[in-house]
């Protein structure tokens, strides 16, 4: 063994993970779970030090959830890496990589979901039909597997944080959920492993996103209040870039994610652009300016 590495338990199967929680609980170590699809960047290796920072023991999970994947989706191209996951969650000071097979998580005769009604039918609930329920169903599953006393996520999907948040109230699950704000690159555009299917050319289109953020609290800040008026500016620059496709350009209520008329300081801008064929998202909240 090289001196000074890391172990970290690598752990394939949901009964051996549950046997390793449970013993990790009985011996009184808080753990913190990092739910991940794998793939990882600066933003993953930041949900990762915020866990260990919180717990004694950091479990984080590598899958790539079919069920959050729309039939037209890129499940099967989604990137992984496995290998370089390893030494990077080992860097960082995870302490358990959790990476179970779908065979694993989805056994035959599988058939419950876990549904978040209301705040997942706005935004991206709109254009990927059944994603939510993949993602709360998933996440309630490592929470099962992995016992965590807290759980991060990345506030760059807020209405999947918003969706988990929800659950974990609704169900009395006995979990902390912990947000933290979105890693961008140094030109602003948020971290994500979809930025890697950009070509050089999207990649620069792909910088609206961020921009859209700072001009819309821009605006805020100059006394607009209309949303209709911010959303028009926001479209407006979105389609001098090229490549690029609105899905939704959105003023809404951070907790119900509803729509609002009137923008106020706490209001949510979510955005969600392709450039070329890639999906991005990012959001703010106005006032406080892009996280
Ligand atoms: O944000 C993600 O990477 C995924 O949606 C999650 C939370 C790991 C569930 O598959």
């Amino acid at each position: 063994m090289v001196r000074g590495a890391r172990r970290m338990d690598v752990i394939e199967s949901c009964r051996s993970m549950q046997e390793k929680s449970e013993s990790l609980r009985m011996d009184g170590k808080i753990t913190a779970l990092v739910p991940t699809m794998g793939f990882f960047h600066e933003g993953h290796l930041e949900l990762m030090r915020v866990g260990k920072k919180h717990s004694d023991k950091l479990i984080v999970s590598v899958f790539v959830n079919p069920i959050q994947f729309g039939p037209s989706e890129d499940y099967d191209t989604y990137p992984r890496d496995l290998e370089g996951d390893l030494a990077k969650a080992r860097d960082v000071g995870a302490d358990i990589l959790f990476t179970p097979s779908v065979k694993e998580m989805y056994p035959e005769g599988f058939q419950t979901k876990v549904v978040v009604e209301r705040v997942t039918k706005y935004l991206c609930g709109l254009s990927r039909p059944g994603h939510f329920e993949g993602v709360t169903t998933v996440v309630a599953k490592l929470f099962q597997i992995t016992k965590p006393h807290l759980a991060v996520f990345g506030q760059k999907d807020y209405q999947q944080l918003t969706a988990i948040s929800r659950m974990v109230k609704d169900l009395f699950m006995d979990v902390k959920i912990v947000g933290v704000g979105t890693v961008r690159e140094p030109d602003g555009l948020a971290m994500s492993s979809r930025n890697s299917y950009l070509s050089p050319e999207e990649r620069t289109s792909a910088l609206c996103l961020k921009k859209s953020l700072d001009l819309a609290h821009g605006m805020f800040m100059k006394g607009v209040r209309d949303a209709g008026e911010i959303k028009g500016a926001v479209e407006n620059l979105i389609q001098k870039h090229a490549h690029t496709e609105i899905d939704y350009v959105s003023l809404c209520n951070p907790v119900t994610l509803e729509e609002v008329d009137t923008v106020s300081r706490g209001s949510l801008l979510a955005l969600a652009v392709k450039v070329g064929g890639t999906r991005l998202i990012d959001n703010c909240i106005i006032g406080r300016g892009a996280h």
